[in-house]
């Protein structure tokens, strides 16, 4: 709803709608009447529109956009009509957010205010839609077009110095906003109010090569989605057509996206990740009762990728940090490292040069363990070993302050037997953070059979402060994100075997929305860490793995990654991999007919006969075998919800958000096509231990219901 006051003559107009005002029916109506009445009361001279609490508003209810339905009346632009007529000067007070329909209201209004820490922004893209109550039309005739087709496309958000000298904010008051909107609002009583109205004023002219260099540009930034370009088509219209006709093509494109599959995804992504955040415990602690300790020091145990990487995030984000390595050179490198990185988000417009020299002053480098004594918090990030790790967390145990949380970046080793190095068992948890780290958004959260709610707490609350989507999964070999990559790359492998070529494979994952394929990500991060992992794992279990190996224990492995490691095709940094890059270190990843050969040779060996396989089968194959063990994770328990896993391979993986991640995915095909498919895989691929059905499928399979109630089913029956 929305609330009306007066001061004086001042009307003012509260939307109110907690948490964040989103625009429901209830509040455009509200703001309808609202507005009515203060245009019809003869004291009120001005009037201000604010939002209740910390936001102005975050748009339009997502909530309200079941796919296809038609927003019910009043909508935004039939609310804020009376704006534009009104001759009394309508002022938009903005603190906090004024964010997609937020906004729109804001530029129906004669002025906009704004507090010092506000943002404005049209983010609807991200949610697979554009800005359907004037957006497109008004912020063009506000900023001009190319501003405009840089914050609608992208969706970023504007912070209030930006937008005061994009011109979408008239002034910059302080934080008390409804006073400084009464202020301000008296002030502009009586000025002409003819050129404040933005559907009055001019459009600049425009050639259509702007627009058609534009579609190039956002179909190669954001591959694949569609309401970018669908944005372009909205402000293009806003630069061709009357006021009246470019707004009535707004609304049919923006109705048009709201009934699309990528809008359905890409919200349920929206949601998803809020639903990820809220945590909980097998022990019944969670988000809600739990209270994270202050994370007001950090400090970082090795100085290589992952922990120069992870350093940079705490430090980007305001927490002093030591930086802490065994030797001075490795310690060198990693600030090289650092530096490097801020050079480039200064180059890419992510902070100004200021803020990256701040930054760096709040790390401490240091090749001396005791300066890690008064820090709150640590993450380890030495390389993948057990005995390592564990003669680290003892030496931490005793330097430490007692009450300071323990963290590991490992990526597959156990928790638990990290903890019992030390006498702190609850203040251990495993963060693991995904290459690059200061540019990849997944914060996996481990905890382990002893980690407490207060530790969970602060580490799913340090996520969010750096920035970071974290998850909380459970302990079990390479927890839930690996886990579920592991067959995914094994199909891969699989498919290359029987017939594929890695770059058919490949092919096809980017054709869905991947941003690389499997092979090209095998390169990046380096053939060898794999071979070297495969070595580690079989000697722990005794076993002989060499190039010869077929089976073990019963099930099919191929090494055809190992043939290439030994012979020196490590990926990227050898300048040869499953793609030839020319010399090491350069990205371009070019098709290697001598991979092939390698594949023939590999496959002549063991008298592996080839086939065609189908696009279909491959995406099927690779992407039903990690679906399968995502649903085996939420079986076990590993992790809670199937948000969690769907946020996790969109911020760890890359999965594309229009489709909404693997169990969304899996969702929108229905469960009883998936378990169809999955037997079959299962009885023609034996020897495959992931293509056996996970039991939670097949019994949520028999219920077809959607994935919103997926968690209950689990929590309420314990048989499933
Ligand atoms: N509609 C419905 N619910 C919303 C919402 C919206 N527009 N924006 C946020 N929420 C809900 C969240 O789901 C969350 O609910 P929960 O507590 O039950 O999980 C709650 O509000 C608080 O949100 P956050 O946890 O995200 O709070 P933050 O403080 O971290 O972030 C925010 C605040 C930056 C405003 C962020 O919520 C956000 O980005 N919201 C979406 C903004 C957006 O996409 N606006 C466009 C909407 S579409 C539109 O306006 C169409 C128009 O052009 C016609």
């Amino acid at each position: 709803m929305a609330n009306y006051t007066k001061r004086d003559e001042v009307a003012v107009i509260e939307l109110n709608n907690p948490p964040v005002n989103a625009l429901s029916f209830e509040v455009r109506s509200g703001l309808q009447n609202a507005l009515k009445s203060a245009i019809d009361d003869q004291d009120v001279k001005c009037i201000v529109i604010h939002g209740k609490g910390k936001n102005f508003s975050a748009g339009a209810d997502i909530k309200e956009f079941g796919a296809g339905t038609k927003q019910q009346k009043p909508w935004i632009t039939d609310a804020c009509r009376l704006a534009d007529e009104s001759s009394k000067p309508v002022v938009a007070a903005i603190a906090g957010t004024a964010l997609g329909g937020g906004l729109e209201v804001a530029l129906f209004c004669h002025y906009r205010i704004g507090t010092p820490s506000c943002r404005v922004g049209f983010p609807e893209v991200q949610i697979g839609i554009l800005p359907g109550a004037g957006g497109t039309q008004r912020l063009p005739r506000l900023i001009g077009v190319n501003s405009s087709i840089d914050m609608i496309t992208s969706g970023r958000h504007v912070m209030a110095e930006e937008a005061m000298k994009l011109g979408i904010l008239d002034k910059i008051v302080t934080e008390d906003i409804i006073e400084e909107g009464v202020k301000f609002a008296k002030s502009v009583v009586g000025l002409d109010l003819a050129h404040r109205i933005l559907k009055n004023r001019k459009i600049e002219a425009v050639s259509p090569k702007v627009f058609d260099d534009e579609i190039s540009r956002v179909k190669k930034k954001y591959k694949g989605y569609i309401a970018p370009l669908f944005c372009l088509k909205a402000i293009q219209a806003s630069v061709q057509l009357p006021y009246d006709a470019s707004m009535e093509q707004e609304l049919q494109l923006f109705q048009h996206l709201v009934g699309s599959n990528q809008a359905k995804a890409q919200q349920y992504a929206f949601f998803a990740e809020r639903t990820s955040a809220r945590w909980q415990l097998p022990t019944g602690a969670n988000s809600q009762n739990a209270s994270p300790l202050p994370v007001k020091t950090a400090g970082v145990i090795g100085a290589g990728t992952m922990g120069a990487g992870i350093a940079l995030c705490l430090i980007t984000s305001g927490i002093p940090t030591v930086l802490v390595e065994q030797d001075q050179k490795f310690l060198e490198k990693g600030i090289k490292t650092m530096e490097g990185d801020l050079r480039g988000s200064v180059a890419l417009k992510k902070m100004t040069a200021e803020q990256a020299k701040k930054a760096m002053l709040i790390l401490k480098p240091s090749v001396n363990f005791e300066d890690l004594h008064d820090v709150d918090l640590v993450i380890e990030a030495v390389y993948e070993n057990l005995a390592l790790k564990k003669e680290i967390f003892a030496k931490l145990d005793k330097i430490c302050q007692p009450q300071t949380i323990l963290c590991t970046n490992t990526s597959s080793l156990d928790i638990d037997m990290i903890a019992e190095a030390t006498k702190r068992m609850d203040k251990v948890v495993g963060t693991h953070f995904f290459a690059p780290a200061y540019i990849m958004k997944l914060q996996e959260n481990v905890y382990g059979k002893n980690t407490s709610a207060e530790t969970v707490a602060t580490v799913m609350a340090l996520g969010r402060r750096i920035r970071k989507v974290p998850v909380l999964v459970g302990t079990c070999e390479s927890f839930a994100a690996n886990r579920m990559l592991h067959p995914y790359v094994t199909e891969a492998l699989y498919l290359v075997e029987e017939g594929a070529s890695p770059y058919e494979v490949d092919q096809v994952l980017e054709d869905f929305g991947m941003p690389m394929g499997m092979f090209r990500v095998s390169d990046l991060s380096g053939l060898d860490i794999g071979y070297k992992v495969r070595r580690e794992a079989a000697k722990r279990q005794g076993i002989d793995l060499t190039l010869g190996t077929r089976f073990v224990n019963g099930e099919r492995v191929c090494l055809l990654a190992d043939v290439l490691v030994e012979k020196g095709r490590l990926g990227i940094k050898s300048g040869k991999g499953w793609y030839n890059y020319g010399s090491p270190g350069k990205k371009e990843a070019i098709p290697d007919p001598e991979v092939l050969d390698i594949i023939e040779e590999h496959c002549r060996k063991f008298g592996i006969k080839k086939q065609k396989i189908s696009s279909q089968e491959i995406l099927e194959r690779m992407q039903l075998a990690l679906i399968n063990e995502g649903f085996r994770i939420l079986e076990e328990g590993i992790v809670s919800k199937p948000e969690d896993i769907d946020v996790i391979w969109i911020y760890g993986f890359g999965w594309p958000k229009y489709m909404g991640g693997p169990m969304f995915y899996a969702n929108e095909m229905k469960l009883k096509n998936v378990y169809r498919k999955i037997c079959d895989f299962h009885q023609k691929y034996p020897f495959s231990i992931h293509w056996t059905p996970s039991k939670l499928l097949a019994r949520l399979s028999e219920t077809d219901l959607p994935i919103s109630n997926w968690t209950s089913l689990i929590n309420s029956n314990s048989k499933l």
